[in-house]
């Protein structure tokens, strides 16, 4: 099993992977080694620091052996193709997780991979970020609210609508006209939603309509790594998408504000809001290293995968 996106899994299949988290979290050093002998490589074509950490360390705590890899120490794309590589590290290790640019590169990496692939970010999915997003959603709401994404609607974006619809929570998600979520995420979502009968997805230009009564909220840089936009369109157009104290005063008064990391403060979100009580952004950077645990038991441990 592969896991680019989250529309790999089913609600059941996420919620195991999250309870998992949340036994891991409680037993941080204590639980059985079950990647003990496997050796799991990690690929980093752009810069990480709770991606690489979070997984580093599950996998050193489950007893297994990461081995990561930059661009700069593997022949992918330059030298080699990227299904020879492809194939002779599924000789070697047991799981492969990168980080690349250019998503049909991870596409085209899987398809060759005798062994699961992870996506650890690309320029459409972050798949891995909004299980933890989930599972700090569960431990300070339930599934049964009102999520506003503001911003870029970027691979972060692209994820959680698909994890939303998964969980059937009601996103609104609001950006400036041009920068609207992937379509291939939007129609996912529409599909689990219809599937499941619950949840809801509405796009927006008006930041406000999308944080009204809501209960969380999200947002993520306005450039992401790899983007080209430049920076006086984005200083003209999406100020208005910020996360201040006057923006989340439409909100629940116990809303709680998400953002990925790393945030520019004083851009996408104002300090006084990232440093506020309603901030949860610490917990869910901690919960990357539980749900990543808890996705390794979910790969390793159930029937065919
Ligand atoms: N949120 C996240 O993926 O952060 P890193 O880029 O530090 O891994
Ligand atoms: N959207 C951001 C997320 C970083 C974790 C990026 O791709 O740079």
């Amino acid at each position: 099993m592969h896991i680019l996106d989250l529309d790999v899994f089913n609600r059941e299949d996420i919620i195991k992977i999250i309870d998992y988290g949340f036994y891991f979290k409680k037993h941080r050093k204590s639980h059985e080694k079950l990647l003990k002998d496997k050796n799991i490589a990690m690929i980093f074509e752009k810069p990480s620091t709770r991606t690489r950490m979070s997984f580093e360390i599950a996998i050193n705590e489950l007893g297994g052996n990461a081995i990561v890899m930059h661009s700069n120490e593997i022949h992918l794309r330059k030298k080699e193709s990227i299904k020879d590589t492809a194939k002779v590290m599924s000789r070697y290790v047991d799981c492969i997780i990168a980080r690349v640019y250019k998503h049909s590169d991870l596409v085209e990496f899987s398809k060759h991979s005798s062994v699961p692939v992870i996506n650890a970010l690309s320029d459409l999915a972050h798949p891995c970020q909004v299980l933890a997003d989930l599972m700090t959603i569960r431990e300070y709401k339930d599934f049964n609210i009102k999520l506003a994404y503001l911003g870029d609607g970027n691979n972060v974006c692209n994820s959680l609508i698909i994890g939303s619809a998964l969980m059937g929570i009601d996103i609104c998600v609001a950006t400036p006209r041009g920068y609207e979520p992937n379509a291939y995420a939007v129609l996912k979502a529409l599909e689990i939603i219809k599937e499941y009968g619950e949840g809801s997805i509405t796009l927006t230009n008006d930041p406000i309509e999308a944080v009204k009564d809501a209960d969380v909220l999200y947002t993520d840089v306005w450039v992401s790594m790899g983007d080209n936009k430049s920076m006086e369109d984005v200083l003209k157009i999406f100020p208005k998408y910020q996360i201040n104290k006057k923006l989340l005063s439409y909100a629940k008064d116990n809303a709680i504000v998400m953002h990925c990391m790393p945030i520019n403060r004083g851009y996408e979100m104002t300090d006084d809001v990232a440093d506020s009580e309603r901030s949860v952004i610490y917990d869910q950077a901690e919960n990357r290293l539980h749900v990543q645990k808890g996705l390794f038991k979910f790969l390793f441990t159930s029937p065919s995968h």
